[in-house]
């Protein structure tokens, strides 16, 4: 009689201790898989606020303060222990320089305490990984538009880990740019959920502002003249004496924004014939984008993802998912490895189809 052999666990999903701190947000999570047993977040909104911007090294100072505390809340929401863990994902870069130090530092000592590897994950590609949450049987190629603080960029998702950028802002970031309009219309930092608010009181066809780039041949995209635009007009309409009501411009600028995000995004997918869109980052959690985005798609047959609002701005989940699945591909390191304040998407050179 020929004996079976036992059936092989495949590559059974790792518990991973996530922590990311590139910027203004404290985050900790436990993830297994594409499963959240544990997502704590703390915000620095409160201490940058009255500077209307991030102020690197309170930002630095406030990750130590608050990373053993969320760790320990981490624990308790997930109930595991720290031996449970297989492997420590941390945030590479891009970010800030010293808040990226703050917690590869925290993931070098708990992987040197408990001997376990580290996973060093990209920002940018963590916030592709978001989605997963939602939608965990997701295939592969779909489209992706990252729109965040730092980055604004349409990402062709050949297969996980095999990324080609279309296109990217050669200016403001989509988010920067909703920062920075909000700062000249009097709202504190940070601007965006600020503006999405004052929208919903405004007028959106009051003032007519520039779709910037819309009819370039090209996914790049462009924000820091429709800023310039949006200042110019506001100076203007003050020094003739009319005066405007701040809600219609944000409302205006808003609509401008997301008009030119979507008009590419969707031309991309139908250029590069993917069944699938995603919008992720921070300015994806803009109501706004969302409904617009959704109800385009529907019109156009596509199927369209977004992660939950408090997965589109930064936290640990991301960061755990995408580490999940470069550790599994046993690509994860040692207590040697670095922050890399400036890291890009790593990208494919092959051609797509
Ligand atoms: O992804 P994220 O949390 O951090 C970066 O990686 O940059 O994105 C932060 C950006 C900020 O510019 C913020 O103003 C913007 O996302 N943002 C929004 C909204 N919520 C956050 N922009 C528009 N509408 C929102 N509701
Ligand atoms: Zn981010």
């Amino acid at each position: 009689m020929i004996k079976r052999a036992e059936p092989r666990i495949l590559n059974p999903e790792p518990l991973v201790l996530a922590i990311e701190t590139s910027c203004d947000e404290t985050a900790v999570a436990f993830t297994k898989g594409y499963e959240v047993l544990s997502s704590q977040i703390s915000s620095q909104v409160k201490v940058h606020e009255c500077y209307g911007g991030v102020v690197p090294e309170l930002a630095s100072r406030k990750h130590v303060i608050a990373l053993n505390f969320l760790l320990d809340k981490a624990l308790k929401e997930a109930k595991v222990s720290l031996s449970d863990v297989d492997v420590i994902a941390i945030t590479k870069g891009p970010g800030l320089v010293g808040a990226l130090m703050v917690g590869m530092t925290a993931a070098k000592e708990i992987a040197l305490v408990l001997e376990k590897p580290i996973v060093a994950v990209n920002h940018i590609e963590a916030h592709i990984f978001s989605i997963y949450k939602n939608k965990p049987t997701l295939k592969t190629p779909f489209l992706c538009l990252v729109v965040s603080g730092g980055h604004t960029m349409l990402v062709y998702v050949e297969s996980l880990g095999k990324y080609r950028v279309l296109g990217e802002t050669l200016d403001d970031a989509a988010g920067e740019a909703f920062d920075k309009v909000a700062k000249f219309l009097g709202y504190p930092y940070p601007g965006g959920p600020q503006i999405e608010k004052a929208s919903i009181k405004g007028d959106e066809d009051k003032y007519d502002l520039p779709r910037p780039m819309i009819d370039s041949k090209d996914y790049r995209f462009s924000f820091s003249g429709l800023k310039t635009a949006l200042i110019y007009k506001g100076r203007k309409l003050k020094e003739k004496g009319e005066g405007y009501k701040r809600e219609d411009l944000a409302a205006s600028f808003q609509k401008a924004v997301v008009e030119v995000l979507a008009y590419k995004a969707f031309k991309a997918a139908k250029e590069y014939e993917v069944k699938s869109l995603a919008v992720v980052g921070g300015v994806a959690s803009n109501t706004y984008l969302r409904e617009y985005f959704e109800k385009t798609a529907k019109k156009a047959g596509i199927e369209f993802i977004l992660p939950e609002k408090n997965l589109s701005t930064d936290n640990a989940v991301m960061v755990g998912f995408a580490a999940s699945y470069h550790y599994k591909n046993e690509d994860y390191s040692n207590l040697k490895e670095t922050v890399s304040p400036n890291l890009r998407l790593p990208v494919t050179t092959a051609s797509i189809k």
